[in-house]
């Protein structure tokens, strides 16, 4: 799996949100094949998710932050562009369940979509956001995976 940290002022110590993903993707015996911090900007973003995909081949890309309504939040316009094969159910999913725990999850404009044999999520950046809502889609990515790569049920 990936990560992408998308924030204008995050550095890797400070980026909580993005090292929880990863005991979180430990901790399911999954590896972690590539990590990066993105500004909230589209070329860097569009070029990490390129690469992961195409590149690195990471089955699954978990963004993280940028999904708001800050002027600068841009990564579910950049997810869409480079992942066309949208996965609504997804982003559905994470919100819907958000909501349960805070009114603030509608403020999240995440979105999922496939690029190759690739999935990327965006989830929400505040360590507790992107904890709660890995833990909404965790059971089913393994599934998304095999289904990516043509396999039945
Ligand atoms: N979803 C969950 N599960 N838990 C949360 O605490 N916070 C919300 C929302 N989604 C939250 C959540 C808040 S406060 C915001 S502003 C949006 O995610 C967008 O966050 P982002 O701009 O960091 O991506």
């Amino acid at each position: 799996m990936g990560i992408l940290t998308c924030s204008d002022t995050r550095s890797e110590a400070e980026d909580t949100a993005g090292a929880a993903l990863k005991d979180l993707i430990a901790a399911r015996g999954w590896e972690v094949v590539a990590y990066t911090i993105c500004p909230d900007e589209e070329s860097c973003i569009a070029e990490a998710l390129i690469e992961m995909a195409d590149a690195i081949n990471a089955d699954v890309v978990l963004t993280c932050g940028g999904t708001g309504f800050s002027p600068r939040d841009i990564t579910p316009e950049v997810t869409e562009r480079v992942a066309g094969r949208r996965a609504p159910g997804i982003a559905e999913h994470i919100r819907a369940q958000s909501l349960a725990v805070t009114p603030r999850a509608m403020l999240s404009r995440g979105t999922a979509g496939v690029r190759g044999t690739t999935l990327i999520v965006n989830l929400p950046g505040s360590e507790k956001a992107a904890r709660e809502s890995f833990g909404f889609i965790a059971d089913q990515l393994e599934h998304a995976v095999e289904m990516m790569a043509g396999g039945g049920h």
